[in-house]
């Protein structure tokens, strides 16, 4: 069978972010994309061949380009797909009712402390059915794609019991084969501690290490295991213990941090050497050292901040500080009902001082080390898959200054167009 070639043409600019394979970009460096102008790509079975001037990757399959199909990017934007590393896809129900409460101000932690936010739900995705959650997260992946997102990372958490956990990490893995997003999985049994457990929450952090992280991890439902360490919530110490355990399931550990309050989440993050953590509005300056020194990814959440009403975390001074920083939606239906990743791009540069570049390989490249797929995705490289977003505007810049609207024109999946 002959091979399926595709050749994108005469982009006005295309991003590589080429030599960022091994590792997230820090510093100086976030804000370099490595753009070809008048930029050809060659895509043969779904992996990019050849990335350069146009005229250039003509000549080099001259004889060839018979046999492709041409993608004419004229006058647009050409960058790698985007990369969304924190989701809370796979749940049933919406919290619109919360938000309308916190509008009249009640806050966030209050609102869950009363047996709402995570706790409502909870009960909602327990309830739901497999064909329900997977329809719900179905059209929540339809509307990433079509802003560009092609893979993203999904937690559980909203089980709360190693069924209803191991039903939504299934229906995660269902999407991943049958949607053309692809899905990371994170397992999240400590998202809350559940209503039941209120009394002795560490009844409940002793069943997630030694009945939920076990069975999860023999079943190979999930890469990483998550915890939400705030006051209220998971403390450092019980935090700490479930990352561990984790990692000594075969679980990579991330953790939310220091989102409502300063927790110390950034230093447990550095001290356990955690892939990532994310949130991290009121993380401490040593945390942000410490995260800097020990290589952990910032994963920033800019739509939840705006969302909460909150003031957003430092983005710039933890890049100044060398700390790889990613952003990402935090999709979910209480703290950031979006699915719009450029949208948080936008509000990286509004709301926490990053450049349009910076923006760029945040969501791009940093996002994909974040859930470890720097090697397969979030550059525009020769062996890289061939996901690839084609935006309706001439250059970067223009991605963030015409803010709040969806510029995503074409995308590709392995080569394949998809949207
Ligand atoms: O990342 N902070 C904890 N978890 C989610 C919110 C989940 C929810 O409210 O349903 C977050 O913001
Ligand atoms: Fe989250």
């Amino acid at each position: 069978m002959s091979k399926k070639i595709t050749f994108i043409r005469n982009a006005s600019q295309l991003v590589t972010l080429a030599g960022s394979s091994d590792a997230p970009l820090t510093g100086k460096k976030m804000d370099q994309l490595n753009i070809i102008e008048n930029g050809g790509l060659w895509i043969e079975d779904g992996l990019i061949e050849y990335v350069g001037v146009d005229g250039e990757v003509a000549e080099r399959y001259k004889d060839r380009i018979g046999e492709a199909e041409i993608i004419d990017a004229t006058g647009k934007l050409v960058t790698p797909g985007l990369v969304d590393p924190h989701t809370h896809l796979v749940y049933a129900g919406s919290r619109e009712n919360e938000f309308n409460m916190r509008l009249q101000g009640a806050t966030y932690m209050e609102i869950m402390n009363q047996g709402g936010g995570i706790h409502a739900t909870t009960s909602a995705t327990r309830e739901a059915s497999h064909e329900v959650l997977f329809e719900e997260g179905r059209k929540r992946l339809d509307q990433f794609l079509l802003h560009g997102v092609t893979t993203i990372e999904a937690k559980s958490g909203y089980g709360l019991t190693l069924e209803h956990e191991i039903k939504q990490l299934e229906v995660a893995g269902q999407l991943h084969e049958q949607h053309p997003v692809d899905i990371v999985r994170t397992f999240m049994g400590a998202h809350a501690v559940p209503s039941e457990y209120k009394a002795d929450p560490d009844v409940f952090v002793d069943k997630v290490i030694h009945e939920m992280i076990p069975e999860v991890a023999r079943r190979n439902l999930a890469e990483f295991n998550d915890v939400f360490c705030e006051r209220g919530v998971f403390t450092p110490e019980q935090s700490k213990r479930i990352l561990e355990a984790g990692i000594n399931h075969g679980l990579l550990p991330k953790i939310h941090a220091d989102e409502i309050e300063p927790y110390e989440g950034a230093e447990l993050a550095a001290s356990i050497g955690a892939v990532s953590a994310d949130h991290l509005l009121r993380a401490s300056d040593k945390g942000i050292a410490m995260m800097a020194e020990a290589g952990v990814i910032a994963v920033l959440l800019p739509g939840t901040a705006f969302f909460l009403m909150a003031e957003s975390a430092d983005g710039r001074k933890m890049i100044d500080a060398g700390v790889p920083v990613a952003l990402s939606t935090d999709c979910n239906p209480g703290s950031s009902p979006t699915v719009s990743t450029p949208l948080i791009m936008n509000l990286g540069c509004l709301r926490m001082g990053m450049t349009s570049a910076e923006v760029l390989t945040a969501a791009t490249i940093n996002a994909a080390h974040a859930i470890k797929r720097g090697k397969e995705i979030g550059s525009l490289e020769k062996g890289k898959k061939a996901d690839i977003v084609i935006f309706d505007v001439p250059n970067y810049m223009q991605l963030q200054y015409r803010y709040g609207v969806n510029h995503a024109h074409t995308v590709l999946k392995g080569g394949v167009i998809v949207v």
